[in-house]
């Protein structure tokens, strides 16, 4: 019963990528005009919600685990619901709704703004699943929060904005074109609409989401076009984006991170792998060295720009070779950080129905060997950085380290200031005095620009 004025509490789990989390907030958002208010303890909830990734089996497997500890709740309190939302719901919800009987709706990535009616019809006794698509439908797509607090769990400080969503590369690896659908760019006026509301709610850093962001074009407006003009918007300090694909990566967008004040000088291109054969099988779209030279040139572009990764290792067929040109590519480019991860096959996508699937002791020794090398070369960057100044947007309170502040350098380094007596929000400059396995300590020398 969903009487106004009467507040009822929600639960709200989120898996996967920034995507996901920017979507929790648009389901708060809707749940916050039925009178439901956020709690982090499920025992307290009317409502139950898990918004899903499938990325990778894993992610998969953690929904049910999580659903079946979370049943055990709705057993000792029956008037509890349970929803499924996200990408695995989009993709298995009938599956969903069959297997866990205490699951009370499933709803897709593109089902969101159907949850009060989904709960009406759920207090009606019905088991709801939505996963339809909605193209073209521009409710859904220029939505713009209302209510702060709402937007997940990201800090008011740094703010997501998706610009496009779904994917039409399909890779031969990845579930996403089937979770997201295809592949639409948002208005452009919507998108600075939502960016400068968050800036008016304290945002100093948006972060412009996206399957594959640097694709997005809206009319005329191409994704550099979109980035200068959130560079004009004024008490917002800095830019970032992702994920980038390296076949729509170009000079102009190299440029615009040289010539856009507010756009930081990190760029997280993935990979994949450093083999032109399985790069084709994956459907990846380019070689190797189209994107070797395309670091060259951001590099030469931008001096001293941080660049991070994707990278898969043990795909159908990666021989001992193969995985030796991802290992040649991490050493010339000697990344800042990287994501690395076993092949996972996923239902529809080809891959998993590919021939010679690499036995799993042989993809953990290869993921092993990635995070070894890139420890040493991170150590080596990290050597070098001490004594440099870096330009730091507070982020908050070090958990555990009293007295001290962290945020992340323009390079995305997250970096902790002993000693500070500034506010979160706020940029300083520091001095890097020390570094840790993946972090910076810096010493404050004065306010930022
Ligand atoms: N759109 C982004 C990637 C989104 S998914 C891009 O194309 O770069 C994030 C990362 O998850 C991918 O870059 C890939 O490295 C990894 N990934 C996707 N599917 C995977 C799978 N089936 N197994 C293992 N890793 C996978
Ligand atoms: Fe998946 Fe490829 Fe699309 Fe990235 S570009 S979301 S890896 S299909
Ligand atoms: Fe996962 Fe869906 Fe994001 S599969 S990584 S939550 S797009």
């Amino acid at each position: 019963m969903d009487t106004q004025g009467q507040t009822k509490k929600v639960y709200l789990q989120t898996f996967g990528c920034q995507m996901n989390e920017y979507d929790s907030g648009k389901i708060l958002e809707q749940l916050h005009a039925l009178s439901y208010h956020r709690t982090e303890d499920p025992r307290q909830a009317d409502l139950i919600l898990i918004n899903t990734c499938a990325i990778r089996e894993k992610s998969e497997h953690k929904v049910y685990s999580l659903l079946g500890s979370l049943g055990r709740i709705k057993l000792e309190n029956p008037g509890v619901k349970i929803g499924v939302g996200g990408c695995v719901a989009q993709q298995k919800g009938e599956e969903i709704l069959k297997r866990v009987k205490l699951v009370d709706l499933v709803f897709g990535t593109d089902n969101i703004f159907e949850l009060p009616d989904m709960l009406a019809r759920s207090d009606n006794g019905e088991r709801v699943l939505r996963t339809e698509w909605h193209p073209g439908n521009k409710k859904i797509d220029n939505f713009i929060p209302v209510f702060p607090g709402t937007r997940g769990q990201e800090t008011p400080i740094t703010a997501s904005i998706a610009i496009t969503k779904g994917c039409n590369n399909f890779c031969s690896f990845c579930v996403v074109p089937y979770t997201r659908g295809r592949e639409v760019s948002r208005e452009p006026d919507n998108i600075i609409e939502e960016a400068s509301r968050l800036v008016g709610w304290g945002a100093k850093e948006i972060m412009l989401l996206g399957q594959n962001v640097n694709s997005y074009r809206a009319g005329q407006t191409r994704f550099v076009d979109l980035l200068q003009r959130l560079n004009g918007l004024e008490g917002l300090e800095r830019i970032r984006y992702t994920s980038p694909h390296p076949k729509d990566f170009n000079e102009q967008l190299a440029q615009a991170h040289r010539d856009l004040p507010k756009l930081c000088e990190h760029l997280h291109l993935p990979f994949q792998s450093g083999s032109d054969r399985i790069l084709k099988a994956m459907r990846r779209n380019h070689r190797i060295a189209e994107y070797l030279e395309k670091m060259e040139m951001v590099r030469e572009t931008v001096p001293g720009i941080a660049l991070s990764t994707d990278i898969i290792v043990g795909f159908p067929g990666e021989s001992d070779e193969d995985f030796h040109g991802t290992l040649q590519v991490m050493d010339a480019v000697r990344f800042d950080h990287i994501y690395a991860f076993k092949f996972s096959p996923r239902s529809d996508t080809p891959a998993a129905d590919f021939p010679d699937q690499v036995p799993e002791r042989i993809k953990a020794d290869r993921l092993a060997r990635i995070h070894e090398l890139h420890e040493r070369t991170l150590k080596e960057i990290h050597r070098g950085l001490v004594g440099s100044r870096q330009e730091v947007l507070l982020e908050g309170a070090h958990p555990r380290e009293s007295g001290a502040l962290i945020g992340r350098t323009r390079g995305h380094k997250s970096t902790t200031i002993p000693g500070c007596s500034r506010k979160p929000g706020e940029i300083v400059n520091v001095e890097i005095v020390a570094t840790r396995k993946f972090s910076l300590v810096g010493r404050e020398v004065g306010r930022g620009s």
